[in-house]
Parts: C-alpha cells; sequence; structure tokens
C-alpha cells in the first residue's frame, strides 16, 4: 500500500510517500525560513504564497524520487488542519485533484495525529502511549489511545514552547529561529544566576503556560545594562532554558502518572516538534521516563518536525482502517484531537 502526503499548514511545504511496511519512498521539506525570517516570525500571507508556488513541484519530486506515477498510489493525503489556513487550502486543493484525476481516494490529515502517529512509522510503538507534542505552534500532551482516539491531557493555556523560545532569543538579540541559539548561548551560561518562576509547577493538572517566564526575561533584560555582555546573554538563556525545561518536565511527570492509573499497559514516552531536540529537555524526560520504567522514544529530528511522511503515514493508518474523505472536506484551522477537551484559549495554541 502506498499513499502520498503533502504538509502545507505552516512553514515548510513537503511532499512524501510512505509504503505500509513503513517504508519512506521519498521525503522532501522545503523550508520557508528564509522568507520569514525579516519579520522576525511566520507571516501567513507569505506562507501560502509561497506554499502555491512549490507544492506542485515537490509532488513531483517526491513522485520522481519514489519513482512512481500517481496511478500507483493507493491513497492521496493531505494536512486539513489546524494550521495557518491559506496554506492549509493549498496543500488540501493539490491532494483532492490528484485524488480526482487519479481516481484515487483522499485523506485530509490532521497534523496533530500525524504527529502524534509518528512514533509508529519509525519504530512501530503500540497503542496506548504518551506524547509530548512541544513545537513554535503546538504544546501539548497526549494519551496516544489508537487511530482517531486521543485525550488530550494538557496544554498550553498561553504561548507554544517554541514560540516562547522564539520571543526570548529576540529579546536578548539572536535570530530567528532561535530555539537552537537558546540552547547554544544556554551551554555556556550559568542558570542559577538569575531567578526566573516556574511557571505552573506543581499546579494539578498538565496544562503549560510559558507567558510568565517570558514576560519575567522581558523584566529582567530591560534591567540589565545594554548593550547586552555575551556574559548576561548566555546567563540570560540558561537561566530561561532552565525554567521552561524544568517546567515542562513537572508537566510530564504529571502526565506520567496520570497515563500509567488510566492505561498501565503505557509502555513508552515519546517526543515531537522541533523542541524536542533541546538536549537540556530531552535529559531530564529521559531521566523521567526512566524512573517510572518507560522506554523515552524522539524519532529522528527530521520527523520529530514538520514533514508529510508524517502525514502520508497517519493518511495510511486511517486509510487501512477503511477511513477516506469527501472531496468536499472543508480546511480546518483549528481541529482538536480530542473533541471532550476544553477548547484551550490563547494565542499560540492550535486546537
Ligand atoms: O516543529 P517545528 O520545526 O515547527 C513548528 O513549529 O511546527 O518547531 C520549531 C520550533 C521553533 O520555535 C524553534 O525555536 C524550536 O522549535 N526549536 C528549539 C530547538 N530547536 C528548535 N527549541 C529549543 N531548543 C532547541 N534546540
Ligand atoms: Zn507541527
Amino acid at each position: 500500500m502506498l499513499v502520498l502526503g503533502i504538509e502545507t499548514s505552516c512553514d515548510e511545504t513537503a511532499a512524501a510517500i510512505v509504503a505500509d511496511d513503513r517504508t519512506i519512498l521519498a521525503d522532501v521539506v522545503l523550508s520557508q525560513l528564509d522568507d520569514h525570517r525579516p519579520y522576525g516570525g511566520i507571516v501567513p500571507e507569505i506562507a501560502a504564497r509561497s506554499h502555491l508556488d512549490h507544492v506542485d513541484r515537490l509532488i513531483g519530486q517526491a513522485m520522481t524520487r519514489a519513482g512512481l506515477t500517481f496511478d500507483q498510489l493507493d491513497a492521496v493525503a493531505a494536512t486539513g488542519g489546524p494550521g495557518l489556513i491559506g496554506g492549509v487550502m493549498v496543500g488540501v486543493m493539490a491532494g483532492k485533484a490528484i485524488a480526482l484525476a487519479a481516481g484515487k481516494p483522499f485523506l485530509a490529515v490532521n497534523h496533530l495525529e500525524g504527529h502524534a502517529l509518528t512514533a509508529r512509522l519509525t519504530h512501530d510503538v503500540a497503542f496506548p502511549y504518551l506524547l509530548l507534542l512541544a513545537s513554535g505552534g503546538h504544546c501539548q500532551l497526549l494519551a496516544v489511545l489508537g487511530v482517531g482516539h486521543y485525550r488530550r491531557l494538557g496544554t498550553t493555556i498561553d504561548d507554544a514552547a517554541g514560540e516562547a523560545f522564539d520571543k526570548v532569543a529576540k529579546m536578548v538579540g539572536l535570530g530567528y529561529p532561535g530555539g537552537p541559539q537558546v540552547q547554544e548561548w544556554a551551554a555556556r551560561g550559568d542558570g542559577d544566576r538569575f531567578q526566573l518562576p516556574r511557571p505552573m509547577k506543581g499546579k494539578p493538572g498538565c496544562d503549560f503556560s510559558f507567558s510568565g517566564i517570558k514576560n519575567a526575561v522581558r523584566l529582567l533584560v530591560e534591567g540589565l545594562e545594554k548593550p547586552l555582555s555575551d556574559r548576561d546573554k548566555a546567563d540570560v538563556c540558561a537561566g530561561f532554558q532552565k525554567a521552561a525545561a524544568e517546567s515542562i518536565a513537572d508537566r510530564t511527570r504529571r502526565a506520567i502518572e496520570l497515563m500509567q492509573a488510566q492505561w498501565p499497559e503505557t509502555s513508552h514516552l515519546v517526543v515531537a516538534g522541533g523542541v524536542a531536540a533541546n538536549k537540556a529537555l530531552r535529559a531530564s524526560l529521559e531521566q523521567l521516563a526512566g524512573r517510572a520504567g518507560m522506554t523515552f522514544l524522539a524519532p529522528p529530528l527530521n520527523l520529530c518536525t514538520d514533514n508529510a511522511a508524517m502525514i502520508a503515514w497517519a493518511g495510511l493508518e486511517r486509510f487501512r482502517l477503511g477511513q477516506t474523505d469527501r472531496l468536499d472536506f472543508a480546511p480546518r484551522p483549528r481541529w482538536p484531537l480530542d473533541p471532550t477537551a476544553p477548547k484551550a484559549k490563547g494565542a499560540g495554541i492550535k486546537a
């Protein structure tokens, strides 16, 4: 079984072909980072236009690399949301057009489900497992119980984790995206020089919050002599990273307890999203999982960040359960994986 996946919900245009034996036959990703960098963040209109400029070429590239024609596909999957709606529309239209012209079934995939099921593509992990998804657009803890079956244990009540890294980077004068640079500077700094809050730490539930640390960093930076010395920059980055990682670890520890109480057969803690690249965070999550008798699993970074292989795979998992979508599927800017979870408020929240 062969499925083409298309991803256009954020700032990566991507196409991939995945087989049901978990082989990735092609996986191409075009990052729009250079288009957005001058603005210090993603500009939705620029993202949508850039997807439109490149998506057909990338799909062609993926098909050529896989050595396939559209006739040989079993289904076409495109991200149907949640995400920046202009981009989602571009990918959905491309997917529908190929499905219609080639007479193949179409699947509109929830982007979050793509992240959630990646561990099954890379490591064949059995349900149920716990997923921490932390990127520029999302910060959630999900009980992954089955295809289409999720419980959201926690989500951010304000910014996404990556957004906080990016904003702190901007405050101390580092470029975009900030996460990797904050990590680099933090490695040279003293994480205990400045006292920063650990938002939500010890609070009931598993929700996240990053606006408190972000504002504390803003006040702290305002009080420091300008231009910031390298010492100050490194110590601010180290302090922030330590606070953010502790806060995320605290929330994840609670989610592990919840998962183990409700689904004792849970064996894996899986991470996804760009923030999962953070070494300090990884180390503390690995420790947490080990202490709870669980295996820590981080898929390779190119499959943790936005890509189309995860969309093809999620489409494939749904397709082999007999699920497909109609060609009148309407793209969804918001699309929670757990319909029973209360609606989250806040700018950085997708679903
Ligand atoms: O998953 P991703 O590539 O794209 C989406 O947001 O969907 O995640 C990008 C985010 C950015 O906010 C970036 O600053 C953050 O992940 N990030 C990191 C690191 N590498 C990337 N944050 C902390 N530490 C890192 N090493
Ligand atoms: Zn994503």
